[in-house]
């Protein structure tokens, strides 16, 4: 039987996840994650807790051949949003962010029982195993939303019916090195329980 506790190099892939940070697209270049790298990251936001195993996430990869169709949404979106023509064109601009684009969407479950907050936090885990796996494979990325991803046009563009847009993932090769940034400080976030 394998060993659920074994990974070969615990302290080396701990120490790479533990430089996680988000690469914005102006810092992403060519080449993105192949179909097989992204299939991978895909199956490890699957392996993120998820309360009944519901699946809450959707990952809606951008083909290339339909980032001009986005393009169009988006510029159409901040036109109707009453902002000028170069804000529209910048807008418009962010469907070409990183070599490779993936939208997440939501889909909750009301029947199953299981409160929102908990599908919500297994898409948000399914997110950072998403992140973690790009990371692990040498990929930088961002998570993008703005008010575009509550637009009705735009969700109804890129969602099935019943799921919410949450924003856009952009992926690519970092270009630039990782801003220096201090340890983490566990205590920010771990403690005993120690009130009575
Ligand atoms: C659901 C979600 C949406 C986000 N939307 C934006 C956004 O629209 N603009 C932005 O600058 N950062 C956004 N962020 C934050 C960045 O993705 C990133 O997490 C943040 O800049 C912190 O960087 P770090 O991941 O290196 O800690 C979003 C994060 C999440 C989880």
């Amino acid at each position: 039987m394998e060993d659920p506790g074994h990974v070969p190099d615990p302290q080396a892939v701990l120490e790479h996840l533990l430089r996680r940070h988000s690469i914005g697209p102006r810092q992403l270049a060519a080449p993105g994650p192949t179909p097989a790298e992204l299939r991978l990251a895909a199956r490890a936001a699957m392996r993120a807790p998820d309360h009944k195993r519901l699946s809450p996430v959707r990952l809606i990869e951008i083909p290339d051949a339909r980032r001009a169709e986005l393009a169009a949404l988006f510029e159409d979106f901040a036109q109707r949003s009453g902002r000028s023509e170069p804000e529209a064109q910048e807008e418009s601009a962010r469907a070409w962010n990183g070599p490779a684009l993936v939208a997440l969407a939501a889909r909750l479950d009301a029947v199953a029982g299981v409160p929102a907050h908990e599908q919500w936090i297994a898409v948000g885990g399914a997110l950072a195993n998403f992140m973690n796996a790009l990371h692990l494979m040498g990929y930088g990325a961002k998570m993008l939303s703005g008010r575009k991803a509550a637009d009705p046009r735009i969700t109804a563009a890129l969602c099935e019916p019943g799921e919410t847009l949450v924003g856009w993932i952009a992926i690519g090769t970092p270009t630039a090195a990782a801003r220096a940034r201090g340890e983490d400080d566990p205590e920010r976030i771990l403690r005993s329980w120690t009130r009575s």
